[in-house]
């Protein structure tokens, strides 16, 4: 292919760019990474022929279209995710997840201007569609006969999900015992071939990543760019719900990195490309025990260390992190800041989001937690204004809530024990008095 900067009259709208070696490659190329030396791919676009006012016009002229694939809210910022799609766009539609203010939430994590991005009210309960949708129109792009993940859970369900609707044979790989019930079911009823790995996640990436070569099967983990052009639209959509005034901080719970990655790029485009003046500072929130970015963010991220991973919060219990170096950059990007919340601090804070009618997954309460922390290191301020992201639906994981709330000893502060009685008024009156 001509190279874009050698001959600019040639260039494509989009083309992909190796982040190791620096090797261009077509759009279409299906290879899952750089044919050349394997580092992961990056879509790149010319930027938009509109300039920052009219693209934000466009933007918003689309908002509120009720058919065809503009009433995406991943599809409605077409120019920032795949202008050459066309006719392969596979849409359910996704996105136009509500922007929502809590004050029992605000008041928890001592961040008055908190608000909570709701990812979880997509189609198949987390911001996953988002990346899903782009990721099997490329598949129906490059003509691909099957598609393949590996996953913590909720990739498995949108994968599951957008394969059916193309009528595409769907493989995916999840750690036995490790993923959340609501999630294995998806997967199941979606009718994806499901392995259940003896293993944890990232034996499940590594296995995934040689089979889909072995078998010439399309990979849609999120080392495919194309997925996360797709989650970039969380970013575009908050920011478009916010009048294009960026907020001071975006939260968002960290496992693999896609979408760490996928937010830093969004920003410095959207700020490249004149949609928002200022770029707001990103802070990923990890488990303690699944921290690997968060420790080489406090070594100056000179190194990625691999750990075994440990926490309640299975979505993002992953020790090796495949999107660490895009990752890194889109920290660096956004002067932003990696930090750690203990498994009680998230289940508290999941308790709080519940409690308040909102409802998220163990992960997704990792941004509260975090953003409470934030708070009481002096990170963030108290009138800054904070978008925490709910990556996932309270639905994705009925066991961790059922445990939580019924838990005897210790009993959490937050839990609300359900009470067992004989079929008769008396006993109601009884409970209700008490
Ligand atoms: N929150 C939820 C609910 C997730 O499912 C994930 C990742 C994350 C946060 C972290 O996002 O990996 O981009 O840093 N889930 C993946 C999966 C790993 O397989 O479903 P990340």
């Amino acid at each position: 292919m001509s190279s874009p900067s050698a001959s600019p009259t040639a260039t494509p709208a989009t083309w992909q760019v190796c982040g190791s070696c620096g090797s261009e490659i077509p759009e279409t190329d299906s290879h899952p990474r750089c044919p050349r030396c394997r580092g992961l791919l990056e879509v790149r676009h010319q930027t938009p022929a509109q300039g920052g006012s009219a693209l934000r016009a466009t933007f918003d002229a689309r908002w509120g279209v009720r058919r065809g694939v503009l009433a995406s809210g991943v599809w409605r910022y077409r120019e920032a995710v795949l202008p050459t799609a066309g006719e392969h766009i596979l849409s359910y539609p996704e996105g136009n997840t509500p922007l929502l203010a809590s004050a029992p939430v605000a008041r928890w994590a001592g961040a008055p201007e908190l608000l909570l991005k709701h990812e979880g009210l997509n189609p198949t309960g987390s911001f996953k569609d988002r990346g899903m949708t782009v990721g099997v129109t490329q598949a129906r792009r490059v003509k691909a006969r099957a598609v393949a993940c590996a996953s913590t859970g909720n990739t498995a369900a949108a994968l599951a999900a957008y394969a059916a609707l193309a009528a595409l044979p769907a493989l995916v790989l999840v750690p036995k015992g490790q993923v959340a019930l609501g999630k294995l079911a998806q997967a199941l009823a979606y009718g994806a071939r499901t392995l259940l790995v003896r293993g944890n996640f990232d034996d499940c990436l590594e296995l995934a990543d040689q089979a889909s070569e072995r078998l010439g099967v399309y990979l849609l983990n999120s080392v495919n760019p194309f997925r996360l052009e797709g989650q970039k639209t969380i970013v575009l959509e908050l920011l478009q719900q916010l009048g294009w005034e960026p907020p001071d901080w975006i939260v968002v719970p960290a496992g693999n990195l896609g979408n760490t990655a996928a937010f830093g790029k969004a920003l410095v485009e959207a700020r490249a490309w004149g949609l928002i003046d200022r770029v707001p500072k990103l802070a990923a929130v990890q488990a303690e025990g699944a921290a690997p970015f968060a420790q080489s963010f406090r070594d100056g991220f000179v190194q990625l260390r691999r750990v075994e991973p440990r926490t309640v919060a299975t979505a993002i219990k992953i020790g090796n992190p495949a999107s660490y170096e895009r990752a890194v950059r889109a920290i660096r990007d956004t002067s932003g800041v990696v930090t750690t919340v203990s498994d009680d601090e998230i289940l508290e804070a999941k308790a709080v989001v519940d409690g308040a009618g909102i409802g998220c997954e163990p992960a997704s309460a990792a941004a509260i937690a975090g953003a409470r922390r934030l708070m009481r290191e002096g990170t963030t301020r108290p009138r800054d204004r904070v978008i925490a992201v709910l990556t996932g639906h309270v639905l994705k994981d009925p066991e961790t809530v059922a445990r939580y709330h019924q838990e005897i000893e210790p009993r959490p502060a937050g839990a609300n024990r359900p009470i067992e009685i004989e079929a008769r008024l008396a006993e109601v009156e009884r409970v209700m008095a008490g």
